[in-house]
């Protein structure tokens, strides 16, 4: 008898949720940006600076790490998180003024797979999902993967338009399952939701019954003082309320490690939906960052952090000031803390098409489209200014000008 050929042609049936997923523009430009051969500036992907990862604390960490667990900081751990980093992240919330339960708490692989987490959990196909626009790629594509539908709520100076919220909900005809927003030096717009607007936002997730995904990577990168309250304080620990939080600005973000704050019936959905992912998050990464914090080197390193990207935040800005102030129609954000400013370019530019050339010259940044499912903002792109040195910054801005005038 013949063997049956298994060599043939064989198309793939993707299952229905496939459909929906999609990649990211951001994560995508790192793959792209290691293939250049030439200098690139890297505006693009929201990255700690390379001197901002504490290497050297690492280091003389990794081995007490070693040496404290030996094999053990390579097995296995609770899908929970490991008790070393519960108990320091527990500890240093309380510093902070934020008494979490230990029940309320979970470890994961890095921001993303809280909101993956929380996705998996409260979205269902067909559900309207609130986000701000423009926002951050990767949320409204998790949202997507599990087959939400994002309505986007436009951004001013103080965050998500709350107030233009019911009557475009209104207007979609169906009753938000789940508000998604970045409160803190959002990304990319870098703005901030102010205390009335958070307020406001809490009492219409009460409303419509929705979850809120109050999604807080930056909370830590102030420069001008601590931003508002956060919506999970704010309501009182509501349960509605999930907090997703990463050690990835911070800390570094190849570690992957990062934590969802929220209440005990969720977190025990959680810890089952993640065993069935990846069973728990890195265990040496895990007890590398609870040495950094109970050894005391995390809130010093923070603000170092402030300082610095304070200072790169404006060098970009007088770069702007300096390559883009004759422009006309071209303006740029003033973000209070995080990694990014929106740049606008005059009405009718194309970021997307800027890109290339823009690479070309050797700086990169990732066009604005990128940041709403509709396509929006093709005028706008997202500038990240924590990454290179404030020379490099200045050297990108020219290139990015340079590149500009090839395209209009
Ligand atoms: C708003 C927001 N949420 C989540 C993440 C993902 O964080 P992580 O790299 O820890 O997965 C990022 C990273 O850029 C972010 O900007």
């Amino acid at each position: 008898m013949e063997a049956t050929d298994l060599r043939r042609a064989w198309a793939p049936r993707f299952t229905r949720r496939a459909a929906g997923i999609q990649g990211s523009v951001i994560d995508s430009s790192t793959s792209l940006l290691q293939r250049q051969t030439h200098d690139v500036i890297p505006f693009a992907m929201g990255s700690p600076a390379p001197d901002a990862i504490p290497t050297e604390a690492f280091e003389e960490l990794g081995r007490a790490v070693l040496h404290a667990g030996g094999a053990g900081a390579f097995g296995y751990g609770p899908t929970e998180g490991e008790r070393a980093l519960r108990s320091a992240l527990l500890d240093s919330l309380a510093t902070e003024g934020e008494e979490v339960e230990p029940d309320r708490l979970l470890i994961t692989a890095g921001g993303m797979q809280g909101l993956d987490l929380v996705c998996k959990l409260f979205v269902d196909a067909g559900d309207l999902v609130v986000a701000e626009s423009p926002t951050y790629t990767n949320g409204t594509a998790t949202i997507a993967s599990y087959e939400g539908n994002v309505l986007e709520v436009p951004v001013d100076d103080d965050g998500m338009e709350v107030d233009a919220l019911p009557e475009l909900v209104r207007a979609d005809g169906r009753t938000p399952r789940m508000i998604y927003t970045i409160p803190n030096y959002q990304n990319p717009s870098g703005t901030t939701l102010s205390l009335p607007r958070r307020v406001r936002l809490l009492e219409l997730a009460e409303e419509w019954d929705a979850v809120v995904l109050e999604d807080d990577p930056y909370r830590m990168l102030h420069f001008e003082g601590p931003p508002p309250a956060s919506l999970r304080a704010l309501s009182g620990d509501a349960a509605r309320v999930i907090a997703v939080h990463t050690f990835s600005k911070t800390v570094a973000p190849g570690l992957r490690v990062g934590w969802i704050v929220a209440h005990a019936p969720i977190v025990e959905r959680m810890i089952a939906a993640k065993q069935g992912m990846d069973t728990c998050t890195n265990v040496f990464s895990q007890r590398l960052v609870a040495e950094f914090i109970v050894r005391g080197l995390l809130d010093a390193h923070v603000e170092r952090l402030r300082r610095s990207y304070r200072e790169k935040k404006v060098a970009m800005q007088s770069a702007l000031g300096r390559f883009f102030g004759d422009v006309e129609g071209v303006s740029w954000t003033d973000p209070a803390g995080g990694l990014f400013l929106w740049l606008s370019l005059p009405p009718g530019s194309d970021s997307t098409a800027l890109f290339p050339v823009a690479l070309e010259e050797g700086v990169a940044f990732i066009p604005g489209s990128a940041f709403s499912v509709g396509g929006a903002f093709r005028d706008a792109l997202r500038l990240c200014f924590s990454y290179p040195d404030e020379e490099r910054i200045v050297e990108g801005v020219r290139r990015l000008r340079v590149a500009f005038d090839r395209t209009t």
